[in-house]
């Protein structure tokens, strides 16, 4: 409980901090502009909903999520599965209630129904966002929300237990709304959305997904403090998820990581926030990329810097993958990142 502390970003959404990981969540630049900014612009997420094709979409790393949070603003009304994996259930639970500043109580309502079918106990939930309310600020959380987890909590016992028999929590909102005289109409505009959870390792969990996905969100932790899901072996096994025309993205721009995708045979693209390179696109179609990688990236991928994280069974723990890395690269001829910069500003 301790372990993740709240604070307010730029754009006034909330982000986090985690104390085990010694790494933020969220940009403070903006949560939920970094969500836009970082993963839905640039995964041409746009224009799957233009075209009013369905899309899969994978989130890897879903956190409090807001890229699944964003993503949905964008597919109201749509045909759209998206697949989402955290190691840690508590921020899952957190989901829903979290000030986003994301104003759609019907997402989140839908999201809420999507958490407790995968089987979490209302009251365990309750128990849960209400410990991290205890603990922090009232602020950091969204008020409507909030009060309408304590009307399934206090006033709507019966329907809860429906909600907890996994029937649709919609009936529920909806009831709720009435009696609180929103003006609003029965509809469930997430209707055609599949939202799947899955609480594990990631490494785990893609091993057994049998979907091809057009879209995949990678937001782990960063590579230097963990890098589990950066490895080359990890990026194939998302490869294998991928059909021709997918896209891979992320926010990180890190070296091992572009040069991993490049190993594997992958279209890299940079992407561009305020004009200034603040992440990755990645795709097997070449005309998915805008705005492909420079000649100084790639040479960059070839000194050492550019070598990969490495972890052949999916199992090892960061210290392993950082200390392999470590002694290939002590024993690697290639030439050192400062000697390069060294040598193109000669
Ligand atoms: C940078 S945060 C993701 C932020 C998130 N996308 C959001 O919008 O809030 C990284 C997340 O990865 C999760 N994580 C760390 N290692 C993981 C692993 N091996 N498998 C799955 N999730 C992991 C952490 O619990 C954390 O929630």
């Amino acid at each position: 409980m301790d372990k993740i502390q709240f604070f307010i970003t730029d754009d006034l959404s909330i982000g986090l901090y985690s104390e085990k990981d010694k790494d933020i969540f969220h940009s403070k630049t903006g949560a939920l502009k970094e969500a836009f900014d970082k993963f839905i612009i640039p995964s041409g997420l746009v224009n799957y909903v233009d075209s009013q094709k369905s899309v899969k979409i994978l989130d890897i790393c879903t956190g409090i999520g807001y890229n699944l949070k964003s993503a949905l603003t964008c597919l109201e009304n749509r045909n759209a599965q998206i697949d989402c994996i955290e190691i840690e259930k508590d921020y899952i639970m957190l989901i829903p209630f979290i000030f986003d500043k994301i104003n759609n109580f019907d997402l989140k309502v839908n999201i809420l129904d999507k958490i407790l079918k995968t089987g979490i106990d209302f009251n365990i939930l309750y128990e849960c966002v209400n410990s991290y309310i205890y603990k922090n600020d009232i602020y950091f959380f969204d008020p409507s929300m909030i009060n309408f987890m304590h009307f399934i909590k206090n006033s709507a016992y019966d329907l809860c237990y429906q909600a907890l028999n996994c029937s649709n929590l919609h009936n529920i909102y909806y009831n709720y709304i009435s009696n609180n005289n929103i003006n609003s109409q029965n509809i469930n505009k997430y209707n055609d959305i599949n939202i799947n959870f899955f609480f594990d390792d990631a490494r785990k969990i893609v091993i057994g997904l049998n979907e091809y996905y057009d879209i995949i969100f990678l937001d782990a932790f960063s590579p230097q403090k963990n890098p589990v899901l950066w490895t080359i072996n990890f990026l194939s096994l998302i490869k294998s998820k991928m059909n021709f025309d997918s896209i891979l993205v992320s926010y990180s721009k890190s070296t091992p990581f572009r040069s991993a995708l490049k190993e594997l045979g992958f279209f890299i693209g940079k992407t561009y926030v305020d004009g200034v390179d603040m992440g990755t696109v990645a795709s097997l179609n070449k005309r998915k990329i805008k705005n492909p990688l420079i000649s100084f990236d790639l040479e960059l991928i070839k000194t050492r810097s550019g070598i990969v994280y490495r972890d052949p069974d999916l199992s090892d723990i960061p210290s392993q993958i950082i200390k392999r890395r470590e002694i290939e690269q002590k024993f690697s001829s290639r030439i050192s990142h400062t000697a390069f910069l060294k040598k193109i500003t000669e």
